[in-house]
C-alpha cells in the first residue's frame, strides 16, 4: 500500500472544525466531514505538515490532528516537506496564487476547496498550474461525493420517475459561494453540461455573492429552475420531476419518492429505496483523488468540473446584467464575483 505525505494549507473550518458543527445539525452527514478528518480515516494518507498565517488556529490544528511540522508560510512548507498531496483550504481569493505554488512544487494531487476561484480567468490560472506538472485534482463539491446524492442518481437512472424533465431548486446561499455546490450536483445528476442560463440577480443585496432566480437549460433538454438567496430558510431542497414520477430531496429530509400508479395514473407516495454504503463524502473524495493519481480514473468532481460550476455562477450574473439568456461557453474571463467566506 502506498503512503501519501499530506500537507494542509489553511487550517480553519473546512480543514478541521466544520465536522463539529455537524453534530448539532439536523442532517444525514456521515463523518468524517473535514479534510483532516478524511485523511485521518484513510490508512494511505498521513498529514505530515500544515500551514496557516494564524498561529493560534495552526497550533490547535496540529494538536488535534497530531501534525508534526507547522509553517506560517505555505511556501516554506512546500519547499521543505516533499509532499504528495496538498489540501488548499484557504479563503477563495487566495486559491489561484496558492495553486500556482503548489503545482510548481511537484505534488501528485490536490484536494481543493470550492469555489475554485472568483472569476474564470483565475480558474484558468489554477488549471494551467496543475496541467503544467500533471497534478490530479478533486474539488470539494461535497454533495457530489455524498452517498445520499449518489443514491438519488441511481434511483433516477433506474427509470422509476421516467424521463427526467426538471429540477426545482431552493438554496440558502449566493450564486458563487454555495451555488457552486448546487451546480456541480445538478451537472452530476443530469450527466449533462449546461447549454444556456437565464437569470435575475436580486437587487438590493450585497455585491458580495448575491442570490436570485433563474433557469439552466442543460444540453440534454433537462431544465433547472433556481431560487437561491442568502438567508433562505431552505438549506437545499430539490424537486426532481420526471414523466412518471418525482423525487423530493433536501439537506435534512429523507428523500421522498412518488410515482404514477400503473392503472389509475395517480401519483402515489412510495417507500424510498435508500440503502447506502456508510463512507463519508470527504473520505470518498480523497479516495477518488488517490485513484486518479494511481490509475488516472476521473474523480466525480475535478478542477474542470470546478470551472464549469464557476462558469454557471458567472453566467447568472451576465444574464441578469443583459436581461437576456446567455449561451455557454462564457467568454468573459474577467468577471469576478466576491466570495465573502473565510478569515485571515
Ligand atoms: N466544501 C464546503 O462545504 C465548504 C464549507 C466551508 C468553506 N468552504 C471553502 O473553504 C475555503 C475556506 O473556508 P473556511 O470556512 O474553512 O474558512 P476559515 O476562515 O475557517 O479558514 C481559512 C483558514 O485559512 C487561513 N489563511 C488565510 N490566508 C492564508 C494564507 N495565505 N496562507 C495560509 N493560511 C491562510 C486563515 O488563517 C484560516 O485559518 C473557502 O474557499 C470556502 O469557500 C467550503
Amino acid at each position: 500500500m502506498s503512503t501519501y505525505r499530506v500537507g494542509v494549507i489553511g487550517t480553519g473550518r473546512i480543514a478541521s472544525s466544520i465536522q463539529d458543527e455537524m453534530l448539532s445539525k439536523p442532517s444525514f452527514v456521515i463523518l468524517p466531514h473535514s479534510h483532516a478528518g478524511a485523511y485521518s480515516a484513510i490508512p494511505e494518507t498521513t498529514i505530515v505538515a500544515a500551514a496557516d498565517t494564524n498561529a493560534e488556529r495552526l497550533a490547535e490544528f496540529a494538536n488535534r490532528w497530531d501534525v508534526a511540522n507547522t509553517y506560517s508560510d505555505y511556501r516554506e512548507m512546500l519547499q521543505a516537506e516533499a509532499l504528495d498531496i496538498v489540501s488548499i483550504c484557504t479563503p477563495t481569493p487566495s486559491h489561484a496564487e496558492i495553486a500556482e505554488a503548489v503545482g510548481a512544487s511537484g505534488v501528485k494531487g490536490v484536494f481543493m476547496e470550492k469555489p475554485v476561484a472568483q472569476s474564470l480567468g483565475q480558474v484558468d490560472r489554477v488549471i494551467a498550474a496543475f496541467e503544467a506538472t500533471g497534478v490530479k485534482t478533486v474539488i470539494n463539491h461535497t454533495r457530489t461525493f455524498d452517498p445520499y446524492y449518489r443514491r438519488i442518481k441511481e434511483v433516477i437512472a433506474s427509470g422509476v420517475i421516467g424521463d427526467l424533465h426538471a429540477f426545482m431548486v431552493h438554496w440558502h446561499e449566493g450564486f458563487l459561494f454555495g451555488s457552486t455546490h448546487l451546480f456541480d450536483l445538478l451537472r452530476y445528476l443530469t450527466d449533462s453540461d449546461a447549454d444556456w442560463v437565464f437569470g435575475d440577480i436580486v437587487e438590493g443585496e450585497s455585491l458580495f455573492d448575491p442570490g436570485g432566480i433563474g433557469t439552466i437549460r442543460f444540453k440534454n433538454g433537462v431544465d433547472a429552475l433556481i431560487n437561491v438567496r442568502p438567508g433562505h430558510a431552505a438549506p437545499l431542497e430539490v424537486d426532481i420531476v420526471g414523466t412518471t414520477g418525482r423525487i423530493r430531496i433536501g439537506g435534512s429530509l429523507f428523500p421522498e419518492l412518488y410515482s404514477k400508479d400503473a392503472t389509475t395514473g395517480e401519483l402515489v407516495k412510495r417507500g424510498f429505496p435508500g440503502a447506502v454504503w456508510g463512507v463519508s463524502a470527504m473520505t470518498t473524495a480523497v479516495l477518488e483523488l488517490i485513484a486518479s493519481i494511481e490509475s488516472g480514473a476521473k474523480p466525480a468532481s475535478d478542477v474542470y468540473d470546478g470551472r464549469a460550476a464557476v462558469e454557471l455562477s458567472v453566467a447568472f450574473h451576465l444574464s441578469s446584467k443583459a436581461h437576456a439568456p446567455v449561451a455557454l461557453p462564457i467568454t468573459d474571463t474577467d468577471f469576478e464575483i466576491q466570495d465573502p467566506w473565510g478569515r485571515k
